[in-house]
C-alpha cells in the first residue's frame, strides 16, 4: 500500500505564522495525528507527505518527531490533483494508493483499514459522508442506478447537483497504475482553474472501473480544519469522545465536558476525576485513584488508591499505592513517592525518592534527596541541593524526624532514627538515633519596650 498525505495548502483562514497542519488538536499537531494513525494501521508503510506552504517548519517538526515518512514538494499549489502528481514518483506501482489530508486529523485506523479492504482488486473507493448542510464540499454524483459517475465541486455545481447531500471527504483509495494514468489526463478547466483530484472519479467511471463508497463510523473522522473556529470545535468534539471512552471503561468524570486529555492516557476503572484536570503525555493511573479538581498531570504513573488533591501539578512522577498528594503540591521529574507516603500543600519535590509511609506535609523543598521509610519532614524544611555550580544529594535514612524550618546543606546524610531540632542548619552528617541541633542558645534579659512619644 502507498499513502499520500496532502499538506501543501496555506491555511489562509488560520491567520497564523504556523503552517496549518502544525496547529494542535489535543496537544499534537494535526499532521502528527494523521501520521500516528497511519503507523497504527500499518507500521511498515512509509507515507509520502506533500508539502508546500511553510515546508521548512513542517520538515523541522517531522524530523524531530517522526521517523518514517518521505516528502514530496509542491512548489505552487495548483490543486489537489496536482499535489498528488508530485508524489507519484514515490509510489509503488503494484500497490493501491490511499490519499489522506494533513488538515483532517481525526481519521481512525479502523476506518482506513475498511477502506483499503474495499480498495483491493481494481476498485476506486471514496470515503463519503451525508451532511445536513453540504455547502462548500464536492458532491458525489450518481446515475439513476446509484452508480457513482463523478464528483462535482461546489463552485462548478448546478443548482440540481447542489441538492446532493452526499459529499466527498477527500479521502480515497485506488490502484496506483490507474491513478497515474488518470492524473495525466486531468485538466484545470474548471471554475477554480485547478487540477482537481476529484476529476479522476469521472475518468474511472468512464472506463467502467468499479467505484465504491463508504462512510466513517464517526463524523469527526472526516472533519477538516480551515479556521480556528473549526479547530476549537473539533478539539471539543474530540475531547468529548475521549471523555466518553473513559466513562465507558468505568472511570467517573464529575463533568465529562471539563477534562482535557493531551497524550496517551491509560486510566483504570473506579478512578474518579474531578473537574478541570489536564492530562498530558504518557499518564498511567491505577484503579480507585481519586483526582481532585484542577490538577495538571504529565508523564506520570499513579498507584492504586492514591489521592491527588486539588491544584496539584505532577510532571515525571511515579507514585506507589495509597499515596496522598496535595492540595497544591508540585512533583517534578524524577520524583518517586512510595506507598502510603504523603506530600502536602506547597511542597515541591524534584529528582527525589520519598520512602514508604513518609510525610512532608507543609511548605518544603525536597530536591536530589533519598528519603527512607516512616520519615517525618517538618514544615518549612529545605534541602539546599545547589551550591551555585553543582547539585548535591541529601540522604535521610529510615525513621528520621526532621524538625520544622531545617536546612539540609547537601551533600549531607541524616542517620537512621536521628532527630533534627527545629531551625537547624545541618552542614555535617547527623549520627543515628541522636538529637542534632544547631541553634543560637535561647536567653532572656531584662528589657523595657520603647514608649510612643
Ligand atoms: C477538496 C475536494 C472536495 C472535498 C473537500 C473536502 C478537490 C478538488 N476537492 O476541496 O471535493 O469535498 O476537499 O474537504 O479535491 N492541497 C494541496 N495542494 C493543493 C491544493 C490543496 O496540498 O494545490 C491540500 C490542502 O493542504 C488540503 C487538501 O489538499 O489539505 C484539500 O485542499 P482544499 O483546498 O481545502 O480543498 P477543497 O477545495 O476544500
Ligand atoms: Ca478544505
Amino acid at each position: 500500500m502507498n499513502i499520500v498525505i496532502l499538506a501543501a495548502g496555506q491555511g489562509k483562514r488560520m491567520y497564523s505564522a504556523l503552517p496549518k497542519v502544525l496547529h494542535p488538536i489535543a496537544g499534537k499537531p494535526m499532521l502528527g495525528h494523521v501520521l500516528d494513525t497511519v503507523q497504527k494501521m500499518d507500521s511498515m508503510v512509509t507515507p509520502c507527505i506533500v508539502l508546500g506552504h511553510g515546508q521548512e517548519a513542517v520538515k523541522a517538526y517531522l524530523n524531530k518527531n517522526h521517523s518514517n515518512f518521505t516528502i514530496a514538494v509542491q512548489a505552487e499549489q495548483k490543486g489537489t490533483g496536482h499535489a498528488v502528481m508530485q508524489a507519484l514518483s514515490y509510489l509503488n506501482e503494484d500497490a493501491s494508493t490511499l490519499i489522506l489530508y494533513g488538515d483532517v486529523p481525526l481519521i481512525q485506523a479502523s476506518t482506513l483499514k475498511d477502506l483499503l479492504l474495499l480498495a483491493q482488486d481494481e476498485t476506486l473507493v471514496i470515503l463519503t459522508q451525508e451532511l445536513e448542510n453540504p455547502t462548500g464540499y464536492g458532491r458525489i454524483v450518481r446515475s439513476l442506478e446509484g452508480e457513482v459517475t463523478g464528483i462535482v465541486e461546489e463552485k462548478d455545481a448546478t443548482a440540481e447537483v447542489k441538492q446532493v447531500r452526499e459529499i466527498n471527504t477527500g479521502m480515497m483509495a485506488c490502484p496506483t497504475k490507474e491513478l497515474r494514468e488518470w492524473l495525466s489526463h486531468i485538466q484545470p478547466n474548471n471554475a477554480q482553474g485547478e487540477y482537481y483530484l476529484t476529476d479522476i472519479v469521472g475518468l474511472a467511471a468512464g472506463q467502467g472501473m468499479p467505484i465504491r463508497t463508504m462512510m466513517p463510523q464517526y463524523g469527526f473522522e472526516v472533519e477538516g480544519v480551515n479556521s480556528r473556529v473549526q479547530l476549537a470545535a473539533l478539539e471539543r468534539t474530540w475531547q468529548t469522545h475521549l471523555a466518553e471512552e473513559l466513562l465507558l471503561k468505568g472511570v467517573t468524570l464529575i463533568d465529562p465536558q471539563r477534562i482535557d486529555i493531551r497524550g496517551d492516557f491509560n486510566c483504570s476503572n473506579d478512578v474518579t476525576i474531578d473537574i478541570g484536570c489536564i492530562f498530558e503525555g504518557q499518564v498511567e493511573i491505577a484503579r480507585s485513584v481519586h483526582i481532585g479538581p484542577y490538577c495538571v498531570i504529565k508523564d506520570s504513573k499513579i498507584g492504586a488508591n492514591s489521592q491527588i488533591k486539588a491544584f496539584s501539578h505532577l510532571d515525571g512522577a511515579v507514585l506507589g499505592e495509597s499515596a496522598v498528594i496535595g492540595p497544591y503540591a508540585r512533583l517534578r521529574p524524577g520524583t518517586e513517592i512510595d506507598e502510603q507516603a504523603h506530600v502536602g500543600n506547597f511542597v515541591e519535590v524534584k529528582n527525589s525518592r520519598i520512602g514508604k509511609g513518609s510525610k512532608a506535609n507543609h511548605l518544603s523543598y525536597i530536591g536530589d534527596a533519598q528519603v527512607g521509610s516512616r520519615v517525618n519532614i517538618g514544615a518549612g524544611t529545605i534541602t539546599c541541593n545547589y551550591d551555585g555550580v553543582n547539585k548535591h544529594q541529601t540522604i535521610i535514612e529510615d525513621d528520621v524526624f526532621i524538625g520544622s524550618d531545617t536546612q539540609l546543606v547537601a551533600p549531607v546524610t541524616v542517620g537512621k532514627g536521628a532527630t533534627i531540632g527545629a531551625g537547624t542548619t545541618l552542614t555535617k552528617d547527623a549520627p543515628e538515633d541522636k538529637l542534632t541541633i544547631s541553634r543560637a542558645k535561647q536567653l532572656s534579659v531584662e528589657w523595657k519596650r520603647p514608649q510612643k512619644k
